[in-house]
């Protein structure tokens, strides 16, 4: 009795914190929805700080329940095999397509890294589980779903090069042969933090000189790609919106990169760059990337340089340059001959501008990228298609992401 009336006092806070603040924008469709599943996500945020306040756990370890919640232990169903492989050092969930009799073709293969902001997600997620099934059954495709390991635990360069291990070991002519996988035909994507991974790793693969096997296309769901510039239009205009707000993304990037808080305050001020930073800023300018109609009532004005100078170790500052971290950060030179590239924004998303540059920039290099804009659509959504926290937009975003790898890969 007495925790339900907690449960609902929270509710009430929370759903009347939404109208006097930041209400959710009329255009977003099935908003009361919406509006349950971020009183979820908010209280469980507070309750993350409040726990890291009395030092009972730290911020993450509890946000960590939103993993746990949805893990399953998928299973081979008559459609798909499923099992979980170790490929060098790495957990991956393998799913085959059953062979049918007489089907000898060789196979195409999407190589699969989910989102969490680095710190949290699975591939075990149930969404992820059933995206793989999808898009398994439908392109008669081999999916591979990476379990990289998390930050705050392992700092950056870990999770991204537990994702290049498993693509390097993945991409050798001997592994291929034993899935059945066509050397031409291979993917990689990703969601959020899983679209940083993907887009990285697409770099570093066209520049190892001992790479032979090449990937075919990299599909970027929503990604993360700078950590340079946290004011953009769309880190304006969506600080207070479902799901993810800045506030979350900065912590992400910061937890990803460092343990040391003053960093986090510096991101939150925009004021974390230091002079060789500052000298890439051109790469992640959205006066000159995003096209007008996104610029909203904003002015463009260059993130501050100098607090970050003083307070950072070596460490961070080097891998706030890195574009291993930060796609964006390469000259044009480095994105002209990627694979073609599929990438989706949302409106009401933080992470916007993030992909939209990264499309103006792969195209100006002459790279071919079909951009989808979700007018209505919030970060996140391909999270969402499981009863009883469904949208209609993550259906259609799920289609859509499968129809295009069914032509283009
Ligand atoms: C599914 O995987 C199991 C174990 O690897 C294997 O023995 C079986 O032949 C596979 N089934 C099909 C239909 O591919
Ligand atoms: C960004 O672009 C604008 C407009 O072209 C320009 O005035 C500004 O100097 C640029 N800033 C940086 C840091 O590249
Ligand atoms: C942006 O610049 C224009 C022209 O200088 C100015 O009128 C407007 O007030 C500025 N907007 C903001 C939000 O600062
Ligand atoms: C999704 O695909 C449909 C059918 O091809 C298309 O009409 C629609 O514009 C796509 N959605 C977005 C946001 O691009």
């Amino acid at each position: 009795m007495r925790l339900g009336s907690i449960i609902l006092f929270v509710a009430l806070c929370s759903f009347s914190a939404y109208y006097v603040y930041e209400p959710i924008p009329e255009d977003i469709e099935e908003r009361w929805k919406l509006m349950l599943t971020d009183t979820f996500f908010r209280s469980l945020s507070h309750l993350a700080d409040f726990c890291e306040l009395l030092g009972i756990k730290d911020y993450m370890g509890v946000m960590y329940f939103i993993t746990l919640i949805e893990n399953i232990v998928p299973i081979s169903d008559k459609h798909v095999n499923v099992t979980v492989e170790n490929f060098d050092g790495v957990e991956v969930l393998l799913y085959q397509p059953k062979q049918q009799s007489g089907d000898t073709e060789l196979r195409r293969a999407v190589i699969y890294l989910h989102g969490g902001g680095w710190c949290l997600g699975s591939s075990h997620m149930s969404p992820y589980d059933l995206l793989a099934r999808k898009v398994a059954t439908e392109l008669n495709a081999v999916i591979l779903s990476v379990e990289y390991r998390l930050a705050p635990v392992h700092h950056f360069p870990v999770p991204y090069e537990d994702a290049y291990r498993v693509v390097k070991h993945f991409l050798q002519i001997g592994v291929l042969a034993r899935y059945s996988v066509d050397p031409g035909r291979i993917a990689v994507s990703g969601d959020s933090a899983g679209g940083n991974l993907a887009a990285a790793v697409s770099q570093q693969l066209l520049k190892d000189p001992t790479q032979k096997v090449q990937l075919k296309a990299q599909a970027l769901i929503y990604p993360v790609l700078q950590a340079l510039d946290l004011n953009t239009p769309s880190y304006q205009q969506n600080q207070d919106m479902p799901i993810l707000p800045r506030t979350l993304m900065v912590r992400f990037w910061s937890e990803y990169l460092t343990s040391d808080k003053a960093f986090f305050r510096a991101m939150m001020a925009n004021a974390h760059n230091n002079l060789e930073s500052s000298g890439m800023l051109k790469f992640v300018n959205w006066s000159t990337l995003l096209p007008e109609t996104y610029h909203g009532k904003y002015n463009y004005s260059a993130p501050a340089v100098g607090l970050g100078e003083a307070k950072l170790a070596i460490e961070t500052s080097g891998s706030l340059i890195d574009p291993r971290a930060s796609p964006l950060l390469v000259p044009d030179a480095a994105l002209r001959s990627l694979p073609k590239a599929y990438i989706i924004t949302c409106e009401y998303d933080v992470l916007r501008d993030d992909g939209i540059m990264y499309a103006t920039r792969l195209r100006t290099a002459g790279v071919e990228v079909t951009h989808e804009h979700y007018e209505s659509g919030f970060h996140g959504a391909l999270m969402f298609t499981l009863w009883p926290m469904d949208f209609l937009l993550a259906h259609r975003m799920m289609d859509n992401y499968t129809e295009w790898l069914k032509e283009n890969l």
